[in-house]
């Protein structure tokens, strides 16, 4: 009888442990701020009256130049979707175990990540924890912001904040008019002068459309006149780098020209387009676009002038596939010509 009674109160405890953790987590949620306040109809903002200034962009932590390396061959590595999280299935060391091998490989001149570095109620520890890696491995590295990193207790301001702290990250939270917290452009310069330039965007979260569905959120028109502004400024040859697809990959895809594989029951866009693409058309500039976001699809294609390319995921610690295996690319360039060379390295390749 005393048996059963101390049972009892045993599963009692057990079971106010765990609503109290889900009350907790509930509490989490209802704290976190998913949506954007605005619409592409609805936002406002103002375009500077004067030209991008890229010196005037640097000394004003809005902007980074990196010189070439001397062989003439910029080599970026480039990560999407690590998915850094807590807890006995988050398997993160993996991912450092990858990004390890990956410098040791490749020798990067710069580490880009397009977003869902995080996925974690405990996303501030983590990004600093990443920050500190990058820091002893003595690699700079830049990131834009995807839909899960700010998702949970830290929003993607308090994120973008702590990384001041850290003087290999090339990060920057834009210009106070455009909408986002890492939209930034990293210039790549070549005896001094500006050769082509990386363009991060800040992909959002989700947001409600018409009717209440739910699906990833757009690219703002204040982003789109951003990108116009430094790409008037600059007139380089550009690659974006962004989390969430433009809804051309959708088109690239069901076109049936793309190389590659779709593995993800969809190509996760969002449910309207705001036009960015259209924009990065006009005046020739944009090479192309690197996206993340679907862990299972890798595929890559040219879309009315641009490259549309997925990353590879190296998610181990959220969703994928025994026949897909994780990963990173590198991107590599050279100086005086829009053409860029890719490379995807799977884990199988190196046995982790
Ligand atoms: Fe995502």
């Amino acid at each position: 009888m005393r048996i059963i009674h101390t049972i009892l109160i045993g599963l009692c405890c057990l079971l106010f442990l765990v609503l109290l953790g889900i009350a907790l987590r509930i509490q989490l949620f209802r704290t976190t701020r998913i949506y954007e306040p605005v619409s592409m109809q609805t936002e406002q903002f103002t375009v500077p009256a004067e030209p991008f200034d890229l010196d005037q962009a640097i000394q004003n932590g809005k902007a980074f130049s990196i010189p070439y390396p001397d062989d003439e061959r910029f080599t970026i590595l480039w990560g999407t979707d690590f998915h850094l999280r807590k807890g006995p299935f988050s398997r993160r060391k993996r991912v450092y175990a990858l990004l390890q091998r990956a410098f040791e490989k490749t020798d990067p001149d710069l580490t880009v990540i397009t977003g869902d570095l995080l996925y974690s109620y405990e996303a501030l520890d983590l990004l600093k924890e990443f920050a500190s890696f990058m820091e002893e491995q003595g690699r700079y590295w830049a990131y834009s912001f995807g839909n899960h990193d700010g998702q949970f207790t830290s929003d993607r301001k308090t994120l973008g904040t702590a990384l001041k702290a850290y003087p290999h990250a090339l990060f920057s939270m834009g210009e106070d008019w455009v909408r986002g917290y890492s939209d930034y452009p990293l210039v790549l310069n070549w005896n001094g002068k500006p050769t082509q330039a990386l363009v991060l965007l800040d992909s959002h979260d989700s947001r409600r459309y018409a009717q209440g569905k739910i699906g990833p959120d757009y690219l703002y028109p204040s982003q789109i006149a951003w990108y116009r502004w430094v790409e008037d400024g600059l007139s380089v040859p550009l690659y974006a780098f962004v989390h969430i697809p433009l809804p051309e990959f959708k088109s690239l895809w069901e076109s049936g020209t793309a190389l590659g594989v779709k593995q993800d029951k969809q190509v996760n866009v969002s449910l309207e387009n705001s036009g960015m693409f259209k924009a990065m058309q006009e005046k020739g500039f944009t090479q192309a676009v690197f996206c993340g976001h679907d862990h299972l699809n890798d595929f890559a294609g040219n879309w009315d002038g641009i490259d549309l390319v997925y990353g590879r995921s190296a998610s181990y610690g959220s969703y994928g596939s025994p026949s897909f295996p994780k990963g990173v690319k590198t991107i590599t360039l050279q100086p005086n010509s829009p053409a860029y060379t890719m490379q995807t390295y799977t884990v199988d390749q190196w046995g982790l």
